[in-house]
């Protein structure tokens, strides 16, 4: 594979390095109710990964040892994200349902085991029904694993967006510290995923179209499905906000537009407007909802 050190990503990978993090001085600063309903959004989505990669698993994906070799560490490190999104809003004063779990930093391994077990309960019949679709159009889509590496290349790459647009937006310095580490393994995963969707796409004639059609028909951001359909729009409305939000998202179209076949995407761009579009006018100017300030302790 080109333009990706799959060896060098591999002997690199690991937790998410939060040595010398101020974990004592998160509750010194406020963390606003709307950068915390973000967090949680990440954080239950990070935490999820592992159930995609059970369905990816079941593909055709599964044949192929530089991909399987990657995603091995990449659903580790994307555990350790959520693990620390979880430790920062425990710190933070936000405990959270079902079971408002007391978290702080240093609190036994896995955290919020029942607000997890509640999120994957309440998907269970969503989750059977899309592992079913991944199966059949694995083994119909002989291109599976290129639209799979280019959806993944759009989702690295929004999700680093989101980070860098919640950097802009906070007032916390201990949560700009946590998302610049963390930016760092998404800016790695994103390169992997766009490596192989350069490779792939070109590989056969008629893959890039057949993906590109495909992604603008079923692509929806990163999480959708898994929380409330409110709550992907709150997190994509309000960190992709006013003129600095919708430049943020037309340079990550920019970016995808690059793969081949996908000139003139937009996928970022549409799927801000929705959101937008869906939360409501004023949105920008709205106070935040009153179910994450429940949450607070
Ligand atoms: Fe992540
Ligand atoms: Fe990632």
């Amino acid at each position: 594979m080109k333009d990706f050190d799959l060896d060098r990503y591999l002997r690199a990978s690991g937790r998410v390095d939060l040595t010398g993090l101020a974990w004592h001085r998160v509750a010194e600063h406020p963390l606003p109710a709307e950068e915390a309903r973000c967090l949680t959004y990440m954080m239950d989505i990070e935490t999820h990964t592992v159930v995609f990669l059970r369905d990816l698993l079941a593909t055709r994906a599964a044949h192929d040892p530089e991909v399987t070799a990657f995603l091995s560490c990449w659903v580790y490190e994307e555990l350790w994200h959520g693990e620390a999104f979880s430790r920062f809003l425990g710190e933070a004063g936000f405990d959270l349902g079902p079971d408002r779990e007391e978290v702080w930093a240093d609190a036994p391994f896995p955290s919020r085991v029942g607000r997890n077990s509640w999120i994957r309960r309440k998907l269970l019949g969503k989750a059977q029904a899309s592992h079913l679709v991944t199966l059949l159009g694995s083994m119909v889509f002989r291109d599976f694993v290129a639209l799979h590496m280019t959806w993944g290349a759009i989702n690295e790459l929004s999700t680093l967006g989101a980070y860098q647009r919640l950097i802009a937006r906070t007032n916390h310095p201990v949560l700009v510290d946590l998302l610049t580490r963390i930016i760092k393994d998404e800016r790695r995963h994103f390169a992997f995923y766009r490596a192989q969707a350069r490779m792939r796409l070109t590989h056969r004639l008629g893959t890039a179209r057949a993906v590109r059609w495909t992604l603008d028909r079923l692509w929806a951001p990163a999480g959708t499905g898994v929380r409330p359909q409110r709550e992907t729009d709150f997190v994509i409305a309000w960190l992709f906000a006013g003129n600095d939000g919708r430049v943020a998202a037309e340079e990550m179209d920019d970016t995808i537009a690059q793969l081949p076949g996908f000139a003139g995407s937009h996928l970022a761009a549409r799927a801000r407007g929705e959101a937008i579009a869906r939360m409501g006018p004023g949105f920008e100017r709205m106070r935040v909802a009153a179910p994450l300030a429940a949450f607070r302790t």
